[in-house]
């Protein structure tokens, strides 16, 4: 997830208006910052590697000449955060004469860069941005697509048939010296808002970029291409050049509401976001997916090192690694990792940490001290650029975007579809599921998202009766069993966090060896219970926490009657979930369910007391 702004404006300086936009967008990506301006017919461009503040005062963003302009917050995930990697992007030519910024990935890329690479292009970055630029400048001059509406420049012709072939999630912006009284922005899948004022066009990612300058708003959908003057604005499908006509819309947020997209706090915002941070994680690259299979498959010993929300995305997975690929792996929390193993691990250790932030200092520790015993290292996290992602033999991204809530929420289903991703990936190289089940499970990978979408807008207010009913009980239990476990604990973990209630969790086989002496009654249990093998042994477990008084909340399947008759609440999860990937979707009306407590409780959900986003002491 990065931001992306521009303006044309009919008079005035659009550098500092693209500074102050960027700072507004800075919650969507802030490793590296870049804008180019057009003046005379020449490009101006000033972009380098780290925080908008930090570059602004190296470079001054504000000191570029030119009415009309583009900017960029990045947020890497081809290529590591540099100054060769900030946006914009340009073509070949010097002094450079198109500029492109983009949010999303861009699928094709590699096939594009070869095909490029072979007419004589040159790149000077590792991302994927780039080719657009590169593309653009081949296609100049270029036979136009049949096009309904024909274009009216060639470079215009050039745009329509570069963005033609892109494949994956944009929205791109471009400027150039061949047209430079024009902003182009097109659309697919990221998001992309054109703000309409007087004086001025503007596009970007999200609203609040624009809110202080106006609140009437068109929002461009997939498929479609804006091109803003000084005068006029038009928006034309990609395909084939016809115009479009869109309504403007009044925006009445509050600025504070903006940031969050009018959300009230980031928590449910990030909530919200997983189906689409799901669908990012889908397209991970090929090239490091396969790379860390690798690596796994050659594995003695692999062993999992992770904490909080990364540690339980660890916990479930090796579950898939064991059930998919058969190969044993194992979680263990990263503060422990040097007392428990440090000693034991050596060359053939393959540790795979997994941090949200690749920051987090026990992570690191542990990391440390398998490295110092020469084990290779693998990482996933979601910051490229982070010190996990340099001290990896190997990283992948988890594509979820800046996660500004204390609470990891898409974070946790983020790594849960990457590491799912992973498992099958072996499974397949390693022969041990068919070809065919593999087939049933991509697929199922896939539709993940649809589902956890459903689930938010189904069950969400549900789940808000659920709060008001059980805000005022004293202590809550988690429990499940196989992989589920890993769900009952991250549930646990979130309501704790945020609404400080406090809550056990434990595999529903072990509750009777201890803690099931706490029950009595109106004791709120909550079970995971989906229709894996282990359902039959939960439904026994909820009939000795019943007969102890306890009121038991089921996240079952639907129409699971059996359950749902003895629960005394209930949400229901679609059918038709494979139990590995079953996690993810259960795990969300348990993040509804602590949000909407900490609510309830008069808590703060996106500033828990006493944490920290990143814990970068031991
Ligand atoms: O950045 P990391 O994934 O390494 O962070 C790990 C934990 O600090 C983090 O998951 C923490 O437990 C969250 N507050 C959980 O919501």
């Amino acid at each position: 997830m990065c931001g992306i702004f521009g303006c044309v404006l009919k008079s005035g300086s659009a550098a500092p208006i693209i500074h102050s936009a960027l700072k507004r967008l800075e919650y969507r990506g802030y490793d590296s910052v870049g804008e180019a301006t057009v003046n005379m017919g020449k490009l101006f461009i000033k972009k380098d590697a780290g925080k908008i503040d930090e570059v602004h005062s190296l470079l001054n963003l504000d000191d570029l000449p030119g009415e009309i302009g583009i900017g960029h917050t990045r947020w890497a995930t081809h290529g590591a955060p540099s100054r060769v990697n900030s946006h914009p992007h340009f073509s070949c030519s010097e002094p450079p004469k198109i500029a492109v910024v983009h949010n999303g990935i861009v699928e094709n890329f590699m096939e594009l860069k070869k095909e490029l690479d072979d007419a004589g292009h040159v790149f000077r970055s590792k991302t994927d941005t780039e080719v657009i630029a590169h593309l653009i400048e081949e296609n100049i001059g270029e036979k136009e697509l049949a096009l309904k509406t024909p274009s009216s420049s060639p470079f215009e012709k050039a745009i329509f048939n570069a963005i033609n072939r892109l494949q994956g999630s944009f929205a791109v912006a471009v400027v150039s010296s061949y047209e430079p009284n024009k902003v182009f922005c097109a659309r697919n899948e990221s998001p992309l808002v054109l703000g309409v004022a007087e004086n001025a066009f503007y596009f970007a990612s999200d609203i609040p970029a624009f809110l202080p300058l106006t609140n009437k708003a068109v929002y461009v959908e997939n498929g479609e291409m804006a091109i803003l003057s000084k005068n006029a604005f038009e928006i034309k499908k990609i395909f084939d050049g016809s115009s479009v006509t869109r309504d403007l819309k009044q925006i009445d947020w509050a600025p504070e509401m903006a940031e969050k997209q009018g959300y009230p706090h980031f928590m449910i915002k990030e909530i919200y976001e997983q189906p689409r941070c799901l669908r990012d994680t889908l397209r991970l690259q090929d090239k490091y997916l396969e790379l860390l299979t690798t690596f796994l498959d050659r594995a003695r010993e692999v062993i999992m090192v992770a904490c909080g929300t990364s540690y339980h995305a660890c916990l479930a997975a090796s579950y898939m690694f064991s059930k998919l690929s058969f190969l044993a792996t194992h979680p263990v929390i990263a503060s422990e990792f040097t007392g428990q193993h440090g000693k034991s691990v050596n060359i053939d250790s393959t540790i795979l940490a997994v941090s949200q932030s690749g920051e987090t200092a026990d992570t690191l520790a542990a990391v440390e001290t398998a490295r110092q015993r020469a084990a290779t290292i693998l990482g996933l996290t979601n910051v490229v650029g982070s010190t996990l992602t340099r001290v990896s033999r190997v990283y992948l991204s988890q594509q979820s975007g800046p996660e500004i809530g204390v609470a990891a929420t898409k974070t946790f289903t983020s790594q849960l579809s990457a590491l799912s991703q992973l498992a099958l990936r072996l499974a397949k190289k390693r022969g041990k599921i068919s070809q065919e089940d593999i087939d049933i499970l991509d697929e199922k990978v896939r539709r993940i998202p649809d589902i956890v979408e459903k689930i938010i807008e189904t069950q969400k207010e549900k789940v808000k009766k659920l709060a008001t009913k059980y805000r005022d009980k004293s202590c809550f239990f988690f429990l499940a069993r196989g992989i589920s476990y890993a769900t009952a604990l991250e549930g646990r973990l979130k309501l704790m966090e945020i609404a400080y209630m406090p809550a056990i969790a434990f595999p529903a086989g072990e509750s009777k060896h201890g803690p099931i002496s706490l029950i009595e009654k109106g004791f709120p249990v909550v079970f995971v219970c989906p229709p894996d093998q282990t359902r039959k042994t939960v439904i026994g477990n909820i009939m000795e926490m019943k007969a102890r008084g306890a009121l038991i909340v089921a996240i079952c399947e639907e129409n699971d009657e059996e359950i749902i008759r003895i629960a005394d609440d209930y949400i229901e999860i679609p059918k038709g979930i494979p139990e590995i990937l079953s996690p993810i979707p259960y795990v969300v009306p348990l993040q509804l369910f602590a949000y909407y407590m900490a609510i309830e409780r008069g808590c703060d959900p996106d500033m828990p007391r006493n944490l920290a986003k990143s814990v970068t002491v031991k």
